[in-house]
C-alpha cells in the first residue's frame, strides 16, 4: 500500500477502536463498580499510611490481588473489583517476591509484629530476604512518655537504646492492618 494518508488514518482509527474498548469503555464501567458490602474507607492514618507504602516501594515486592487459582487460596479469597473502590489508583502489583498483601490485616492484625517485622523482618521470619526499615524508627537512649516503643529483641536492637517508631511507621501499620477483605455475601462456602 503507497497512500499514505490511507496508511496513516486506518492506523490511527485501529488505535482509537483499541483504546475505546481496551481503556476507555472498562474504565468507566469499573469507575462504577460498589465497593464490596462491607469494606471500609481508609481512614486519616491508614491514607498517609498507603502513601509511605507507595513511596517506600513496597509494591515492587508485594501484590494486592487475589487470582482465582488454587495456588492463591493461601491468600485469602480471589479479588472482585469492588475490593477496589476505596484504593485509586489500586496498587495490584505485578511482583510476588513477598506474598500477596490483600488481606494481611485479618492474617497478621499484631502492630508489634508488623512493626518488628519492618525493622528487621529476620527478627521474625528466619532467613527473610524482604530489606530492613530502620529508617522508620528511631534510636533512643530513653523513650518519652507519648512515645510508641517497638520491643525489638534485644540483639536486633543498638545496645542500650531504646526503638522508638516514626509517625511514617505508625501510619503504614495503620494501613497494613487496614488491608481486610470483607467476606462475599454468596452461598458457596469460601476458600
Ligand atoms: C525486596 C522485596 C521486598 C520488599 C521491597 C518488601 N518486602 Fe515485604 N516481604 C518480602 C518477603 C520475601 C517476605 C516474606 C518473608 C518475611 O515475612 O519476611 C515479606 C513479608 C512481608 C509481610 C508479611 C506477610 C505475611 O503474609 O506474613 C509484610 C506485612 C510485608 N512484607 C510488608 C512489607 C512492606 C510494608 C514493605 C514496604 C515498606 C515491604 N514489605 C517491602 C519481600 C519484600
Amino acid at each position: 500500500m503507497d497512500n499514505v494518508r490511507v496508511l496513516v488514518l486506518s492506523a490511527a482509527g485501529v488505535y482509537a477502536f483499541m483504546a475505546l474498548v481496551m481503556g476507555v469503555i472498562p474504565g468507566t464501567i469499573l469507575s462504577k463498580t460498589p465497593p464490596t458490602p462491607g469494606l471500609v474507607p481508609l481512614d486519616a492514618a491508614a491514607a498517609r499510611g498507603r502513601d509511605v507504602y507507595v513511596g517506600e516501594g513496597c509494591s515492587y515486592c508485594h501484590t494486592q490481588q487475589v487470582r482465582p487459582l488454587a495456588q492463591d487460596r493461601v491468600w485469602g479469597r480471589p479479588s472482585r473489583g469492588g475490593d477496589y473502590a476505596f484504593s485509586t489508583p489500586q496498587l495490584l502489583g505485578s511482583e510476588r517476591t513477598g506474598p500477596d498483601l490483600s488481606n494481611i490485616g485479618v492474617r497478621q492484625p499484631s502492630d508489634v509484629w508488623q512493626s518488628i517485622h519492618l525493622y528487621e523482618p529476620r527478627a521474625l521470619v528466619h532467613g527473610s530476604i524482604m530489606p530492613a526499615y530502620p529508617w522508620m524508627f528511631v534510636a533512643k537512649d530513653h523513650a518519652a512518655p507519648d512515645d510508641v516503643v517497638v520491643s525489638v529483641p534485644p540483639e536486633y536492637a543498638p545496645p542500650g537504646k531504646v526503638i522508638v517508631a516514626t509517625h511514617e511507621e505508625q501510619d503504614l501499620v495503620a494501613y497494613l492492618k487496614s488491608l481486610k477483605q470483607p467476606p462475599l455475601p454468596s452461598r458457596a462456602p469460601s476458600p
